[in-house]
């Protein structure tokens, strides 16, 4: 049986529309702060590596270059506490997106396979599970999967930094699912696009900890996938440029199937991503300017007097009224202010009474949602 595409929810943005056309009569005009779509210039290194990489006229290679493979590499070991990764160990993958929402069906899941993602998670998990016609369950942590489920769970999300809420998962926390996953017969998949992203302590100092740290599980990378993107980091969304790495075995089996698929990541844009990761000066920079905003912005939600939750990494401020009001009245009330903002209902039923808002406006937009947001 082919996939069942209406078992798919409606695209979420869509039911914002009418909220969008509200706020773009503001007579500012509108701030969209309802997406997490970088603003800022993709730097100039970036951009003169695929200059300079746009003759390519033979088919690249579904496992990446030699030098994209060392660049991942040496990026785990600089940033992310991961002294060692194995070669093969690493599969570019096109953009983020397209591996969430396909990894339950390369993994081979269907029909009375369980898919567990965090209870407020971003929409891609629960639509990836459905595709592969497996059953998507919100859960936190094992407890929370009902009993009867639990024998069923075949891949297990984790999302840290979390969107749209900026959890952190800690060393503990990743070792206690990945002990429970392996013992289960579940694959771990840490979707970590926002590691760079970290604001409070402890993670600010120590980093966020990624799945395939030593410390996870004694270290063995058995069962245990992460993914990246440098998307956010490197302004680079366009690029459609990310990565999965983890357990040699299934990533090989996986390349095995995208060399089927013709899943390539284009060779101009592996030899950005080499001059993306050999820079890590952009990827400090940005995060000054997105400390900058995010301050400007908590101010205003605190002065309006919004609650922020979490929120402690990540590219979102996460909030709700001090009465935990409905969180489509709290966009309708910052539409009526001309500045837009995600629902957190989008994120599933835990996420109802909180709204989410991108710190991706470009430093005039966030001033002005400051603004207008407390009355200055
Ligand atoms: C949690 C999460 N995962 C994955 C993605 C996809 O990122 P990309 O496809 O640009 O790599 C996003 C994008 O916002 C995200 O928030």
């Amino acid at each position: 049986m082919g996939f069942d595409a209406s078992s798919l929810p409606v695209f979420p943005w869509d039911r914002l529309e009418p909220f969008k056309r509200r706020a773009s009569a503001y007579p500012g005009g509108l701030i969209d702060l309802s997406i997490g779509t970088p603003v800022d210039p993709t730097p100039e290194v970036i951009q003169a590596a695929l200059q300079a990489a746009a003759d390519s006229p033979g088919y690249p290679a579904t496992v990446g270059t030699a030098a994209l493979r060392q660049a991942i590499t040496d990026h785990y070991r600089r940033c992310r506490g991961v002294p060692d990764l194995p070669e093969d160990a690493i599969l570019p993958t096109i953009g983020s997106k397209e591996m969430v929402a396909q990894l339950p069906s390369l993994l081979g899941l269907g029909a009375g396979d369980v898919v567990v993602h965090p209870t407020v998670a971003y929409p891609t998990y629960d639509a990836g599970a459905c595709l592969a016609g497996a059953t998507p369950v919100p859960a936190d942590s094992p407890e929370e999967i009902p009993a009867g489920l639990r024998g069923q769970v075949r891949l297990v999300w984790l999302n840290s930094p979390g969107n749209p809420d900026g959890q952190v998962a800690s060393i503990e926390r990743l070792d206690g699912w990945t002990r429970w996953a392996r013992q289960a017969g579940a694959v771990v998949a840490s979707d970590e696009c926002y590691a760079g992203l970290a604001w409070e302590e402890p993670w600010a100092s120590a980093g966020i900890p990624s799945l395939l740290d030593p410390r996870v599980a004694g270290g063995s990378l058995a069962g245990k996938l992460a993914l990246y993107s440098l998307s956010k980091q490197s302004n680079a969304a366009g690029y459609r440029a990310a990565w999965l790495a983890g357990d040699p075995e299934l990533v090989g089996k996986l390349t095995g199937l995208r060399k089927h698929m013709g899943m390539i990541v284009p060779g101009p844009i592996q030899a950005a991503m080499v001059a993306a990761l050999g820079d890590d000066s952009h990827v400090a920079g940005q995060r000054q300017i997105y400390a900058a905003r995010r301050s400007v912005l908590a101010d205003g939600v605190s002065q309006a007097g919004y609650v922020l939750e979490g929120s402690g990494a990540g590219l979102y401020l996460w909030f709700t009224t001090p009465d935990r009001q409905d969180g489509w009245r709290t966009v309708e009330d910052l539409a009526s202010l001309g500045i837009l903002v995600a629902p957190g209902a989008f994120y599933g039923e835990a996420g109802n009474p909180y709204v989410r808002m991108s710190l991706t406006g470009s430093d005039r937009d966030v001033a002005e949602a400051a603004a207008r947001l407390t009355g200055a």
